[in-house]
């Protein structure tokens, strides 16, 4: 092959290896998918603590918005409450969560309604994002989350932290305390 026909061959691998990387990485990392890799939630749509999650199907994630100690499995663990934003991917298998705000569920310390579900397999999430049932390896995957001035909160989509243990609560550093909300 002369080297003027073998330049072409080159860019057109190089581009095939590019789109190949490309749609990899899309499904290794599905928020990727969401628009400016940010959702803003405007203030007026933003919950308020006790409410159920509000689901954002762009970025694929639920805002909770907590009250203190809400949604926890264990009755010493403790969390002030206040902000964070699940990803709706499942730590399992990768299927979508459903809220189901008719499933009760009870600790000592809370009677509860309303679950976190996955389908696929029947693993269940606190709505503190808390596995307490089933296959998935961890609770739900917290994205990064940022209150601007106006009362918006800028939920970054492909911000993923790893979710904590089953049963664990959630790592406070991915939440916005009422405090700051
Ligand atoms: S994918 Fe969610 S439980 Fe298997």
């Amino acid at each position: 092959m002369t080297r003027k026909r073998y330049l072409p061959v080159a860019g057109m691998l190089a581009a095939l290896i590019a789109a190949a990387i490309a749609a990899l990485a899309r499904f290794i990392y599905p928020h990727s998918q969401a628009v400016d890799n940010y959702v803003n939630v405007d203030a007026s749509k933003v919950p308020v603590a006790g409410d159920p999650p509000l689901e954002d199907k762009t970025g694929n994630f639920y805002l909770v918005n907590l009250r203190a100690n809400e949604g926890l499995w264990g009755n010493d663990d403790h969390t002030a409450g206040g902000f964070v934003a699940f990803s709706s991917i499942c730590t399992h298998l990768r299927c979508h969560i459903a809220w189901e705000p008719a499933q009760h569920w009870q600790t000592e310390r809370e009677f509860a309604t309303g679950l976190f579900v996955c389908h696929c397999h029947d693993s269940i999430f606190t709505k503190a994002g808390v596995k307490i049932f089933g296959p998935a390896p961890r609770s739900m995957d917290p994205l990064e989350l940022e209150p601007l001035s106006d009362g918006t909160l800028r939920v970054h989509a492909t911000k993923v932290h790893k979710g904590t243990a089953a049963y664990a609560p959630p790592d406070p550093k991915t939440m916005i305390p009422p405090s700051q909300s």
